[in-house]
C-alpha cells in the first residue's frame, strides 16, 4: 500500500482516536487536530507512544476559519500536503427545541458544519492538483433520521451529506473523493453521557443488533474509504448503525 499522509480533526477522542489509530495502523502518516482547551493533549501522544504509535498533533478550533488557515498553513510548512482528510470533530449540546439557545446553535452548527468548510477548504485543491484525495466526513445516523433533542446537532449532519454529494461531484474527475459515513449509537463518551434512563428505554431497544457500536468498526469503514481500493466510492454516505435506521 502507497503511504499516505492522512489528517484526522478531533483525533484524540472516541471515533475520533480509533480512526487515527487504525489509519497509522495501516501505514499511514498520520496529523491529528485537537482543540485548544484539550489540555490533554501531550498526555494523549505519550500514551500513544508507549504503544508504539508515533503523530503530530495541532490544536485547532475547526469552528474558526481563520484558525483552521493558520494550521494547514503550518503543517503544509513542516510536514506538506496531505493526501487524507478525515473532518471527525463534533459536538453535542442537546436540548429540546423549546429550549434551545442560539448560542448553542451556533456552537454546534459551526463545530460540527462550518468546520467542514473551514478544514476542506485547505486542503482539497491539493488534492485536485495532484490527482488523488480522500475526504470523509463523519455525519450520524442522527443527519438521516433526526435525534430528540437534537435539532442542532441534526441540522448539522444532515447538512454534511449534501456537502458532500456536491463537492463529490465537482472533484469526481481529479482522483478525489468524497464520502460521509453516518454511525449510529457508538460507545464514547459523547453517547455514554447520554442519561441512562433515555438510553435503556428509548435508545437501546431501537438497535437490532442489541448493542452499541465500537469506535473500531467505525474506523475500519473510514480506513476502507480512504484506501486505493475505494476509488470508485463517492458521494456516499455509508450508515453504520446496527441496523438501527435502514
Ligand atoms: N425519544 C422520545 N422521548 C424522549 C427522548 C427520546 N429519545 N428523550 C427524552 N424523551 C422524553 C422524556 O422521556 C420526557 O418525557 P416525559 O415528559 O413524558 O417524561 C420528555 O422527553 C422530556 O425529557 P427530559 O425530562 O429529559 O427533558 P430535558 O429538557 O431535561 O432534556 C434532552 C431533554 C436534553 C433532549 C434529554 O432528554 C436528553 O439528553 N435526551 C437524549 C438525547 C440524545 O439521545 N442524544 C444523543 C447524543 S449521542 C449522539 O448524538 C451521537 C450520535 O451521533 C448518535
Amino acid at each position: 500500500m502507497t503511504k499516505r499522509i492522512a489528517l484526522v480533526t478531533g483525533g484524540m477522542g472516541g471515533i475520533g482516536e480509533a480512526i487515527s489509530i487504525r489509519l497509522h495502523d495501516v501505514g499511514h502518516a498520520v496529523v491529528v487536530t485537537y482543540s485548544p482547551s484539550n489540555t490533554g493533549a501531550d498526555d494523549w501522544l505519550a500514551k500513544m507512544e508507549a504503544t508504539g504509535r508515533q503523530f503530530r498533533a495541532y490544536p485547532v478550533d475547526v469552528a474558526d476559519y481563520a484558525s483552521c488557515q493558520r494550521c494547514a498553513a503550518q503543517i503544509k510548512a513542516e510536514i506538506g500536503p496531505i493526501d487524507i482528510l478525515v473532518n471527525n470533530a463534533g459536538i453535542t449540546r442537546d436540548s429540546s427545541f423549546k429550549k434551545l439557545e442560539k448560542e448553542a446553535w451556533d456552537a454546534v452548527l459551526s463545530t460540527n458544519l462550518d468546520s467542514v468548510f473551514n478544514m476542506t477548504k485547505q486542503w482539497y485543491e491539493d488534492m485536485t492538483t495532484r490527482g488523488w484525495g480522500r475526504i470523509v466526513n463523519i455525519s450520524s445516523v442522527i443527519g438521516c433520521k433526526g435525534g430528540f433533542g437534537q435539532t442542532n446537532y441534526a441540522a448539522a449532519k444532515a447538512g454534511m451529506h449534501g456537502f458532500t454529494k456536491s463537492l463529490a461531484l465537482e472533484v469526481a474527475r481529479k482522483g478525489v473523493t468524497v464520502n460521509t459515513v453516518s454511525p449510529g449509537f457508538i460507545a464514547t463518551r459523547m453517547v455514554t453521557a447520554v442519561p441512562d434512563e433515555i438510553m435503556q428505554s428509548k435508545i437501546l431497544p431501537e438497535i437490532p443488533v442489541g448493542r452499541l457500536g465500537q469506535p473500531e468498526e467505525v474506523a475500519a469503514l473510514v480506513a476502507y474509504l480512504c484506501s486505493q481500493d475505494a476509488a470508485f466510492v463517492t458521494g456516499a454516505n455509508i450508515s453504520i448503525n446496527g441496523g438501527q435506521h435502514l
